[in-house]
């Protein structure tokens, strides 16, 4: 991957030619030089109860704060203000499950399914501020369940659905939620996943959930606690429920820096962090970078491919599409299920025209060969997205020709939990470079740093940090003040320090190098290796444990641990298999260590940390780097 390529991919005329952003730079100078009225003229296009008095308050840096005195809800953005415009007809969401059910919500359905359960959460006690946590698989009671605790005020906390038991009990203790919001089972790659299974196991050192309300989806048989389990179909058929989703289910009426949801995320200690996002900002930031980067029009149909309980399901299957009214697909199950043109046809059978994916997800597809998406009408197609880890050339290059037929630009979308919006970016008015996420969003400002915390000459890598804040930034780490402040605005004092590592060329384009602190990225997934290491460390025979990276053709990296037995447990094949399955089992399978070696030693520095980077060195069979402060 070089930036010396000089490999350019220009969009071609019928992409430009009606593509909603016409001027790249023009936009993006306007908003540099004017950044409080440009997000301010996007506000606008929102609907608030009542107006901002401030765009940005930076009095209490990092503390940013966006449309102060604004009152507005996202909910009443995404759902209400369609309802008295022809879009109450208009579908907005399409849902396929991996067994071929299919469901579709029009505008009018989705936002009668959300008042129902809205008035099931309300009547059940739940709050303005509130936390939710849902732990549920890809059905769209997923979306109407963050809807309806969006539009009562209260706070929801998605759990993926892939984690496990120890995962899901960390972050309900956390959040401290009252209430849970799950499934029977769901179904992926063709078995059952026992979501309600973990869900007990969780309970059981989770105390302050007081409710679990239960989608069925499976049917499998499952233990239903009496006075804290309830089926969710018994209780949106409530009465209740039922009269006042027709008038009495009323959109909770929110300041713009009201929390919205909060998503935990890895980071650099063992304690997974809950990033905060608000109902303002977050908001137009959202709903401007998806229309903008994506060119969404009214007729199309937008699939991002993602899963909702990710940050990129949040922003861009949940909550964008539906603040523009757009159409949003979502496929419950696994891309290969139950053979690998599972996505192909349904890019043909639903006519999508937008697909927004992962690199490690085309990589995947890419190894069946293109015979699959062959067999396919992809014509519907216009634009491509990919996000999660830097793109490969040759992913790139087959996407681009073997799924897009060489006519869809590629939007490369750099971002993060933390930013909640797009960050670095192309518009499909820009040049591409296979691999380079290309340039700043309008209005934001990225450059590479020194340690030193000086910008690097062009072509140097350094750290990538933001220099300005944006809307969608998040507010803080929930109840962690203080670890916001040093996580993200300590390392060099007033820019936001991202974790990355980048280059820029000569063009200022950015090409992310990948991640500089101890966070993995796995299949796109983030995993900090403390987090690992401490499923390890709570096996009975292993006394340490460290965890890193290292390349892999589908994944893009793939764990490998570095184990110390304790006295009395000998290292054997079967042990470095029970190791790996209960590290899965405690985080989850996307957890699963490709590979388990056992050492009686770790490098580790003089202060007793862990010298990863001198196993990953070993490991690959490369110079150590400096070792001065290894103790050995
Ligand atoms: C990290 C954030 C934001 C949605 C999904 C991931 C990496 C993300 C790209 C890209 C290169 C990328 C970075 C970033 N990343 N997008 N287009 N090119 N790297 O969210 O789990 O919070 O992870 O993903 O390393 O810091 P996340």
């Amino acid at each position: 991957m070089s930036e010396m390529t000089p490999e350019i991919y220009q969009p071609s005329p019928a992409v430009t030619a009606n593509a909603i952003v016409k001027d790249y730079e023009e936009m993006s100078r306007f908003a540099g030089e004017n950044l409080e009225q440009f997000w301010a003229s996007q506000a606008e296009k929102f609907f608030w109860f009542s107006k901002w008095q401030k765009v940005l308050d930076n009095a209490n840096q990092p503390f940013f704060k966006w449309f102060v005195g604004g009152q507005t809800n996202i909910v009443a953005n995404c759902l209400d203000r369609h309802l008295a415009t022809w879009r109450r007809n208009k579908l907005a969401l399409i849902w396929e499950g991996e067994n071929g059910d299919l469901r579709t919500f029009s505008y009018h359905a989705l936002n009668r399914e959300v008042c129902k359960f809205a008035s099931v959460l309300r009547s059940m006690g739940v709050k303005k501020g509130d936390r939710v946590t849902i732990y549920m698989g890809r059905v769209p009671e997923l979306p109407i369940a963050m809807l309806a605790c969006a539009k009562i005020g209260a706070v929801h906390s998605v759990v993926y659905g892939g984690f496990s038991i120890e995962a899901l009990q960390g972050r309900i203790e956390d959040s401290q939620s009252n209430v849970l919001i799950t499934c029977d089972g769901s179904f992926m790659n063709g078995k059952v996943v026992e979501l309600k299974k973990i869900v007990d196991e969780a309970l059981r050192r989770a105390p302050t959930i007081e409710h679990v309300i239960v989608y069925k989806r499976t049917g499998q048989n499952v233990a239903m606690e009496a006075g804290r389990d309830y089926w969710y179909h018994d209780l949106v058929a409530l009465p209740l429920a039922r009269s006042l989703s027709n008038s009495g289910c009323e959109t909770e009426i929110m300041d713009a820096e009201d929390p919205l949801f909060m998503l935990y995320t890895s980071g650099t200690t063992g304690k997974p962090k809950a990033i905060l996002h608000t109902h303002g900002g977050y908001m137009v930031g959202i709903g401007t970078t998806l229309q903008t980067v994506f060119d969404i029009k009214e007729e199309d149909r937008w699939w991002c491919a993602a899963d909702p309980g990710w940050i990129t399901g949040h922003s861009y299957i949940v909550y964008g599409p539906l603040l523009l009214g757009a159409t949003s697909f979502i496929y419950e199950g696994a891309p290969t299920y139950p053979y690998p043109n599972r996505w192909w046809s349904m890019v043909e059978k639903y006519g999508i025209n937008i697909l927004y994916t992962a690199p490690t997800a085309i990589r995947g597809l890419m190894r069946f060969g293109e015979a699959w998406p062959n067999r396919h009408d992809l014509s519907s197609l216009r634009l491509l997205g990919s996000v999660g880890e830097p793109i490969n050339p040759e992913a790139w290059r087959w996407y681009y020709r073997v799924i897009g037929k060489e006519r869809c630009p590629i939007m490369d979308t750099w971002w993060q939990t933390e930013t909640g919006m797009f960050m670095i970016t192309p518009m499909p008015v820009v040049d591409l470079k296979p691999g380079s996420a290309t340039r700043p969003f309008p209005g934001v400002e990225a450059d590479v740093y020194s340690e030193e915390g000086k910008p690097v000459a062009v072509g140097e890598e350094g750290y990538l940090v933001l220099k300005r804040p944006w809307p969608a930034m998040l507010r803080t780490i929930y109840k962690d003040p203080e670890r916001y402040v040093k996580q993200y605005w300590s390392k060099f004092p007033g820019v936001y320090f991202t974790g990355d590592s980048a280059r820029k060329d000569k063009d200022g384009y950015f090409w992310i190098i990948g991640r500089v602190d101890d966070v993995l990225k796995v299949s796109g997934y983030r995993l900090g290796t403390a987090e690992i290491e401490s499923a390890f460390v709570s096996h009975p025979d292993v006394a340490e444990a460290a965890a890193i990276g290292l390349p892999h053709e589908i994944k893009g990296n793939a764990i490998h641990a570095y184990v110390i037995l304790k006295a009395g447990a000998t290292p054997s094949e079967a042990l470095a298999e029970e190791l790996k399955a209960h590290v899965a089992n405690n985080l989850g399978p996307i957890a699963k260590p490709e590979k388990v070696t056992f050492l009686t030693q770790l490098p580790k520095t003089r202060s007793g940390k862990i010298m990863r980077r001198v196993l990953k060195a070993r490991a690959q069979g490369i110079a150590e780097g400096d070792l001065s402060t290894l103790e050995e």
